[in-house]
């Protein structure tokens, strides 16, 4: 990403006769080196969407769900700018706040210390939680772990700290007589994600909201009802420069880079992440990620059809 970086500030244009122009151009370059590695990556951006769900019964309209994802604990990714993000979530009176997994980045040093600070959230029908693949110490595809029982000492940590862990395994949140699902699936890397054990014996009437680390989980529900799917994993990609893109995403990764999409009948959120694995950022700020559930638009035809009056003869 580096090389990336510095060939595009190679491509920015540079003034050729005058010293003061090179003094420019450097100043204005270090200016952006600066912006990237020191401010953005711990710039926090709320971002508020509505999801339509198909079926939400009555008792979940307007559900805030709080997500975030991404911390990475480790020396880059100090405390105070995680309290600053738990102190975000709840300024959002979240109903259920869900963590989208890579709690920590490398090794067993910081997991203590990240369950401690996000064990401050709390919220009415509880706070949710899947692993993601540094969880797992899987650094890629090929599922490669460097520290076998990482994601044990993260599980349990969390758990010791209240945040309630979901290993493919579905909670029903309920609220007066009424349920919405709420699924969490193993990492897509680590080789543990086990889609029958998650999904199998649900009602396939009740909405279920997905929680999935990676987002590519989702091409592997082979027609499984998913209602809506949070997950982070790619940071957005963390530098995105105009005109050139997102340049630590693959071809893979962009395609579910950060954001909504639409895929099938699921509705797929992306988020960038609260931390970072190395500390740069551009264009692609922190996010805390605020989705209120809302019935969807034939849901509420069929509402405003019912107690239409009879038409007079
Ligand atoms: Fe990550």
């Amino acid at each position: 990403m580096i090389r990336h970086m510095w060939n595009w500030l190679r491509q920015q244009p540079v003034p050729t006769t005058r010293p003061h122009n090179w003094a420019r151009w450097v100043g204005r370059n270090w200016a952006h080196w600066t912006y990237a590695t020191r401010i953005e990556p711990h710039w926090l951006e709320l971002n508020r969407y509505t999801v339509p769900i198909r079926g939400l019964p009555p008792a979940f309209r307007n559900l805030h769900l709080v997500q975030m994802s991404d911390f990475h604990a480790g020396h880059h990714v100090p405390s105070a700018f995680l309290h600053e993000a738990v102190d975000l979530t709840h300024a959002q009176k979240p109903d259920v706040i869900v963590l989208t997994g890579d709690f920590i980045h490398k090794g067993y040093q910081h997991v203590e210390r990240v369950a401690k600070d996000l064990s401050r959230l709390h919220a009415p029908m509880g706070v949710f939680a899947v692993l993601g693949n540094h969880d797992f110490s899987v650094r890629n595809a090929l599922g490669m772990r460097r520290y076998r029982d990482l994601h044990q000492a993260v599980a349990d940590s969390l758990t010791q700290h209240g945040i309630r862990l979901l290993r493919n395994e579905t909670h029903p949140l309920e609220r007066d007589g009424q349920k919405l699902y709420l699924t969490g699936i193993d990492d897509l890397w680590s080789r543990m994600m086990d889609l029958d054990r998650s999904f199998d014996g649900l009602c396939p009437n009740t909405p279920r909201v997905v929680l999935a680390h990676n987002p590519l989980t989702i091409e592997m529900l082979n027609g499984r009802r998913c209602d809506l799917m949070l997950s982070g994993h790619t940071h957005g990609g963390q530098v995105k420069l105009p005109g050139i893109g997102r340049l630590a995403l693959g071809p893979k990764g962009r395609r579910f880079a950060a954001g909504m999409y639409r895929v099938g009948d699921s509705v797929l959120y992306v988020n960038k992440g609260v931390g970072c694995g190395l500390r740069i950022r551009y264009g692609v700020r922190p996010e805390v990620a605020v989705l209120t559930l809302a019935p969807s638009a034939p849901d509420m035809q069929a509402e405003s059809e019912a107690v239409k009056p009879p038409v007079q003869a």
